[in-house]
């Protein structure tokens, strides 16, 4: 395993389930300094016990809330008066939810873009200033659904493209600063996303949470271990984009050749796409 990371100050937001909590196991086994966060308690707990050395102080784990802007400021000072500036920011705590853009309200909207892109968001401002003395990275989780639009899921795909668009501008600001900006693109990764997640009365494609989760478990091809592995690599290399699993592969490609005709061409190529 490579430890591009070691002795790095490494903060990490969702780290109490799925990708997050991937993340954080693998950063301290790279010897990492962490500070990790959820709004779940237990499942944050749940990844101090999966971290062999948790016990040590340069690992601190917090309860926060992405969508509360004045406890990210407070969070932001707080990491740097425990561990010091931080060298890198991966922002990964996200929700879905699905439901059709008709029956979604703007409340349940907003809640979605609240977390997926205002989360993003808040967390770069308040760490901004400590990455540019260290000249650090900024790695923020949108999705293949930052890449294509997918029925059902107009609230989350608005708030990856979102962040897409965040980060590709802040990317290319950021540079001359020494600050490299990874936009993250997964395809389906084995995680409790859709099992946490809200469904309207009548989510489109999906009569029931039984059949969301059947679809979601076919569709995630990558285990969360292998997408931290990809998405640490990306980011040790500075990369601007990366695109994890051959789903996300074959959908950005196919997205950018036929940027009208993609969702015909995904269903026949993807049969997971398909209802
Ligand atoms: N799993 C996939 O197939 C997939 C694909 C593309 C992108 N993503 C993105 O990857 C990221 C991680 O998702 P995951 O698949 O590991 O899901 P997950 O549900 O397993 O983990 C998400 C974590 O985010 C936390 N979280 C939710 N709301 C929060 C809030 N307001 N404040 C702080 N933490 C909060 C949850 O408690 C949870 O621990 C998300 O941004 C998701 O949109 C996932």
């Amino acid at each position: 395993m490579a430890d591009n990371f070691s002795g790095k100050r490494c903060v990490v937001t969702g780290a109490g389930s799925g990708i997050g909590r991937a993340l954080a196991i693998d950063l301290a086994g790279q010897g990492a300094m962490l500070a990790l966060s959820d709004i779940d308690e237990t499942g944050l707990r749940e990844t101090e016990r999966l971290i062999d050395d948790a016990s040590t102080n340069r690992i601190r784990f917090d309860l926060l809330n992405v969508a509360d802007a004045d406890a990210i400021k407070a969070y932001a000072e707080t990491v740097q008066e425990s561990l010091g500036d931080a060298d890198y920011v991966f922002n990964v705590a996200g929700l879905t939810r699905l439901g059709s853009f008709e029956e979604s309200s703007l409340e349940a909207f907003e809640a979605i873009m609240d977390v997926n892109f205002w989360g993003v968001v808040r967390m770069s401002k308040a760490f901004l200033p400590q990455l540019i003395r260290t000249r650090g990275g900024i790695v923020n989780i949108s999705s293949v659904f930052g890449v294509i639009g997918f029925p059902g899921q107009s609230h989350y795909c608005a708030s990856k493209f979102a962040v897409r668009g965040f980060n590709e501008t802040i990317a290319q600001e950021l540079e001359d600063k020494g600050v490299a900006v990874t936009s993250v693109h997964p395809g389906g990764v084995k995680t409790n996303i859709a099992r946490n997640a809200k469904l309207d009365a009548h989510p489109v494609g999906f009569q029931s949470r039984e059949k969301l989760e059947k679809k979601f478990d076919k569709a995630a091809i990558t285990s969360p271990e292998k997408a931290a592995a990809i998405i640490l690599a990306g980011a040790a290399k500075r990369k601007r984009r990366v695109l994890v699993g051959s789903d996300a592969r074959i959908i950005s490609f196919v997205q950018r050749l036929f940027p009208a005709r993609y969702p015909g061409l995904l269903r026949l190529l993807l049969p997971s796409v398909k209802d």
